[in-house]
């Protein structure tokens, strides 16, 4: 089973929870960095410290949730090595997977309801990398992460 990281801001608090509930119904090891109720906080901060455990190798794939996704996922892109998709339908959160190896998935809890947020989350944990013809150009992404553009030549 896939060690899980999740996150969220006060938007997402109620439901980060129904989210954590059904991942360990489910048997997943989830790891919670909060927020821890719906007092007003910052999403860049929560964003920080789930990239952390995921770049330190800790937790394997990352669920950040905010009002709309968008927030966490621009914070997440900002650490070497994370890979964030905000989605709100199933086949871009199977996709990121596959073709982008995304490590973080994010969404908003002001966008989609529990029944969708757990068909994203499924989607996201169930696929797999494809590698091939994928790798290259994840390959390239870390390229301009460095800032080495020469490579995109
Ligand atoms: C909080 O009100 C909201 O701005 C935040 O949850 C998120 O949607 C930002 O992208």
């Amino acid at each position: 089973m896939k060690k899980i990281v999740i996150g969220c801001d006060h938007a997402g608090f109620q439901l980060k929870n129904q989210v954590i509930a059904s991942l360990k119904e489910a048997g997943y090891d989830v790891a919670d960095v909060g927020t821890y109720s719906e007092e007003s906080c910052s999403y860049p901060a929560i964003a920080h410290e789930l990239c952390t455990k995921i770049q330190s190798g800790e937790r394997e794939l990352g669920i950040l949730i905010c009002g709309t996704g968008i927030g966490m996922s621009l914070c997440a892109n900002k650490h070497k090595g994370i890979r964030a998709a905000c989605c709100s339908d199933v086949f871009s959160a199977r996709l990121t997977r596959n073709h982008n190896d995304a490590n973080v998935l994010c969404f908003g809890a002001r966008v989609v309801g529990y029944g969708v947020a757990m068909d994203l989350v499924n989607a996201f944990l169930e696929a797999e990398f494809e590698g091939g013809r994928h790798a290259s150009r994840v390959d390239l992404i870390t390229a301009t992460e460095e800032g080495n553009f020469d490579a995109l030549k």
